[in-house]
């Protein structure tokens, strides 16, 4: 099939950045994101692209230089899908938080309301494409739906997870290692195929069976998460025996069958993703009845709880067992630096386990408002919100934040964190004062050599 339309349903951080690098390097297809949020899709329009609702570096001039011209953004779904022969169902697939599967499968309903939109509306043959996470069979789901219209209209279902990661998505998706589409109909694959060959080599675009697909991305993300939770596992170890955790990745890193990425210790993995994509596949085995499976995966969740535990246990026992109306500056919110998502970030744990024991916290994000800070933590239902109201404040300055704190946590890898006047900081603190590195950003020996008491993760 010629794709001259395209539409796709959600746009969040994978459908934004994935369409308008589609527009980008397709002038010739039109481009149209739609979305339910309309609040969303008016802070895509807005004029000023400082203004998007996403941060991603290099993403604000891609949208000014293709929206208007081949990419839009709106609320209008029925019309944008019907227009299109292709159709990408983007949209979140949370863990579910009720029912049959209640902490532990995804939630398709918003996928499931996309499929009975495109049936209600469709009129013309389309190519649906699941860009969102799924897990595996659930494309059969799918095709039930749209299979049962009672129209002539013919549907073919492709897999075509997405591998992008925030804060790099641009780079991710403009060089991809590989993109991965799953699918019967070898036209509809082929369709696809051609819009991303606009600049992925061929040989990069792999073809596979649906359910092939499905658990492709679900396992690529099960052994992502993997490698931090074992590098973590190490680094407590590191933490008894004078080893450094920094020294053993590096070391383990350059055996090529072992290779150097996603070895950073960390105070454990956050992002929307890691969590919630192993928790589905620990229930797809369990529903299989395949227990050892199961528990084999489970345990990178446990260890990585474990391992944000460990950071603010480590941090009370360090301030004398209190923190009781000590302030503790946090400096990064977000999941990870170059984003502003805050989804399952650490920080969120690690502050809520320090207001359990009566802290005061102050936080400062380049990318991350303090009403986002405040939603985070309301959303945990663990106080009520005037208390976490009056027990955190977000600060626009990094020094106002420090100004007069017992100890500063660090939770994100911002690179200007690495270049602030510590010596600056160290003099308006509490004495003793305390940095708990969370991401081993900083030089152990240049902030001790400061006066700091300086402890970081596995060292
Ligand atoms: P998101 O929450 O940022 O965006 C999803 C959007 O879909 C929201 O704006 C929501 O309003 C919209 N939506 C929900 N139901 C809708 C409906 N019926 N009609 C129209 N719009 C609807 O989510 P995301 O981070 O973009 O993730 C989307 C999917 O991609 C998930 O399955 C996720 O697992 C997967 N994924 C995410 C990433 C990532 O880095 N965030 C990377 C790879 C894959
Ligand atoms: C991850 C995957 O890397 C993407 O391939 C995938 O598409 C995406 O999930 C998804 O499906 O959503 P993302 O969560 O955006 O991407 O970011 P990552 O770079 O993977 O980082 C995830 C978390 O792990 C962050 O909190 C990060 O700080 C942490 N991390 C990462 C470590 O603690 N150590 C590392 O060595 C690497």
């Amino acid at each position: 099939m010629k794709i001259t339309k395209i539409c796709c349903i959600g746009a969040g951080y994978v459908g934004g950045p994935t369409m308008a690098i589609i527009a980008k390097k397709n002038p010739n297809i039109k481009v149209t994101i739609v979305d339910i949020n309309a609040e969303r899709i008016a802070a895509w329009n807005n004029e000023d692209v400082s203004q998007l609702p996403i941060y991603e570096p290099g993403l604000a001039e891609i949208v000014e230089e293709t929206r208007g011209k081949n990419l839009f953004f709106t609320t209008e779904i029925d019309e944008a899908i019907k227009e299109s022969e292709m159709i990408f169902i983007s949209v979140n697939t949370p863990t579910k938080t009720y029912g049959i599967g209640k902490g532990m499968a995804a939630d398709l309903k918003y996928v499931e309301l996309c499929a009975r939109n495109i049936a209600e509306v469709a009129t013309t043959d389309k190519i649906i494409v699941e860009k969102s996470t799924l897990p595996v069979r659930t494309a059969q789901a799918i095709k039930s739906i749209l299979h049962n219209t009672g129209s002539d209209v013919k549907f073919e279902i492709l897999s075509n997870p997405e591998f992008l990661a925030e804060g790099t998505a641009i780079q991710d998706l403009l060089n991809p290692d590989r993109v991965l589409i799953g699918g019967e109909s070898e036209d509809a694959i082929e369709s696809l195929a051609n819009v991303y060959g606009s600049w992925v080599p061929q040989e990069r675009i792999l073809r596979t069976n649906v359910w092939s697909s499905e658990l492709s991305k679900l396992t690529a993300n099960a052994f992502l998460a993997q490698r931090i939770s074992s590098i973590n596992a190490i680094s407590e170890l590191c933490e008894h025996t004078e080893a450094n955790v920094n020294e053993v990745a590096k070391a383990i890193g350059m055996d090529s069958r072992i290779g150097s990425k996603f070895l950073n210790a960390s105070i454990g993995f956050g992002g929307s993703c890691f969590q919630k994509d192993i928790l589905n596949l620990v229930y797809i085995a369990r529903s299989y009845g395949l227990t050892a499976v199961a528990d084999y995966w489970e345990q990178v969740i446990i260890l990585n709880d474990h391992q944000k535990r460990r950071f603010s246990n480590n941090l009370i026992s360090t301030l004398y067992n209190t923190v009781s109306g000590k302030k503790i500056a946090m400096l990064g919110w977000a999941f990870k630096k170059d984003t502003n998502d805050t989804r399952e970030s650490a920080a969120i744990y690690v502050a809520d386990h320090l207001l359990n024991e009566q802290a005061n916290i102050a936080v400062y994000d380049p990318k991350v408002t303090s009403k986002k800070v405040q939603a985070d933590l309301n959303y945990l239902n663990t106080r009520s919100e005037e208390e976490n109201n009056d027990l955190v404040k977000s600060y626009e300055d990094p020094y106002e934040t420090s100004k007069d704190a017992h100890a500063i946590a660090i939770m994100t890898e911002w690179d200007e964190f690495k270049t602030y006047d510590w010596t600056k900081i160290f003099n308006q603190m509490k004495k003793p004062a305390f940095i708990f590195d969370g991401r081993n950003i900083l030089d152990k020996e240049e902030m001790e050599a400061i006066g700091f008491e300086y402890s970081s993760i596995g060292k």
